[in-house]
């Protein structure tokens, strides 16, 4: 994608301070990191620096503490030690570095969570100030914070000498303009979740591309409710059903697809042991709970998908976390990893059931980015690429 866009390797980093801003918010259980993915995919960026002679100051969040407060709980201190490790390089945790740090080419730096400051959230100037003078270029890599107006993610940007993008934000944004602006057609798109009203405008915007959606978990049983199928008790959000009605009708008219399935997993209780019944979708009783897309709508859209040129997606269609219901996504996963296409996937539970599969090696494209990933397919600019194209033309 050619973005009018200053990046790192147009820069000689060669003795240079290059304050790196990575995404390093990763899922932690009791100080112990539980996916490493994000500091792996920021390794290239990091080592591409240290081998053009650069010193390197590294930024992340991790959590959203309250600002001025150091919660220990949300220190970056445990991912100084795993990233030492992948890098097989020293990595020196600063606690105090407002002020500046002192380093040399070679050294990597790793500096508490900067959301620890007071004025990152509101990208207060002061604080984007010290954090662009840490170093001599400033390289915004955190694709998963580019929708956040912070401090660290836009507001150095502007107070930096100079400023580029890294790789990996490179790398992410040229895979989802792939995925939306050039895709091999058909597209296909799985948009799954809870919640419908969080995916409104990504089902809206990925119409515009899509030939085919299909949808699963919460989003699908308001559109089976908005088709006029009864879905018991399950999760719905009943205010949004004429919305649904209509979206359905907009696609329609835009040539998307959205098959609903013809059978349905149900149970009686939300919960890990449930016992699983595999009903018809005309069949649903007024106590059921719909968990997951039936085996038989499974295998219809594996078959689907295995046609399809560019596949995108976002949410698992069932409970995948409890076993009697995760038949539905995993038989999916596996249609996409075995499909002769362009895949992209992103969003947390995207990432956990990708994982689950063991397919990961088999997608295209796995994002880093949840929130980011989403405004993103929404059509919205990321106001940290915003920022760097301001700069980039100034
Ligand atoms: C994410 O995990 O999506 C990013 O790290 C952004 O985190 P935030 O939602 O706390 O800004």
């Amino acid at each position: 994608m050619t973005l009018p866009i200053i990046r790192m390797t147009d820069i000689n980093l060669n003795q240079q301070r290059v304050v790196i801003r990575e995404d390093f918010n990763v899922p932690l259980h009791e100080g112990v990191i539980t996916s490493d993915a994000r500091l792996i995919a920021a390794l290239p960026t990091i080592r591409l620096a240290l081998d053009q002679g650069a010193g390197v100051i590294l930024l992340s969040h991790l959590g959203r503490p309250t600002e001025g407060d150091g919660q220990a709980a949300l220190s970056l201190a445990p991912i100084a030690v795993r990233l030492a490790e992948l890098l097989n390089h020293p990595v020196r945790f600063e606690r105090d570095w407002l002020q500046g740090v002192t380093l040399k080419p070679g050294e990597i730096i790793l500096c508490e969570n900067v959301r620890f400051n007071v004025g990152e959230k509101t990208n207060h100037p002061d604080l984007a100030q010290k954090i662009a003078a840490l170093g001599d270029v400033y390289v915004m890599d955190a694709f998963a914070t580019a929708h956040r107006t912070e401090a660290s993610t836009t507001g150095a940007i502007h107070c930096a000498k100079i400023a580029c993008a890294g790789p990996l934000l490179m790398q992410e944004l040229d895979a989802l303009s792939h995925a939306m602006a050039t895709p091999q057609k058909p597209v296909l798109a799985i948009i799954g979740g809870a919640k419908i009203s969080t995916k409104l405008q990504l089902l809206d915007s990925i119409s515009k591309v899509a030939d085919l959606i299909l949808v699963g978990g919460g989003i699908l049983n308001t559109f089976m409710a908005a088709a006029g199928f009864a879905i018991g008790a399950s999760l719905v959000e009943r205010d949004l059903i004429p919305t649904a009605l209509t979206l359905m009708q907009k696609l329609a008219s835009r040539g998307t697809n959205l098959p609903l399935p013809t059978d349905v997993v149900v149970a009686k209780t939300f919960s890990a042991t449930a016992s699983a019944t595999i009903k018809a979708v005309t069949e649903v009783a007024p106590d059921d709970l719909i968990l997951d897309i039936g085996p038989d709508t499974a295998a219809a859209w594996a078959i689907l998908i295995t046609s399809a040129k560019t596949i995108i997606w976002n949410g698992p269609v069932g409970v995948f976390e409890f076993p009697p219901f995760s038949h539905g996504t995993q038989t999916l996963a596996q249609a996409i990893a075995q499909a002769n296409a362009f895949s992209l996937a992103g969003g947390g539970d995207t990432i956990a059931a990708i994982e689950q599969c063991g397919i990961g090696a088999n997608i295209s494209y796995l994002s880093t980015g949840g929130g980011a990933f989403l405004e993103y397919l929404e059509g919205k600019t990321l106001p940290a690429v915003a920022a760097l194209i301001e700069v980039s033309h100034a």
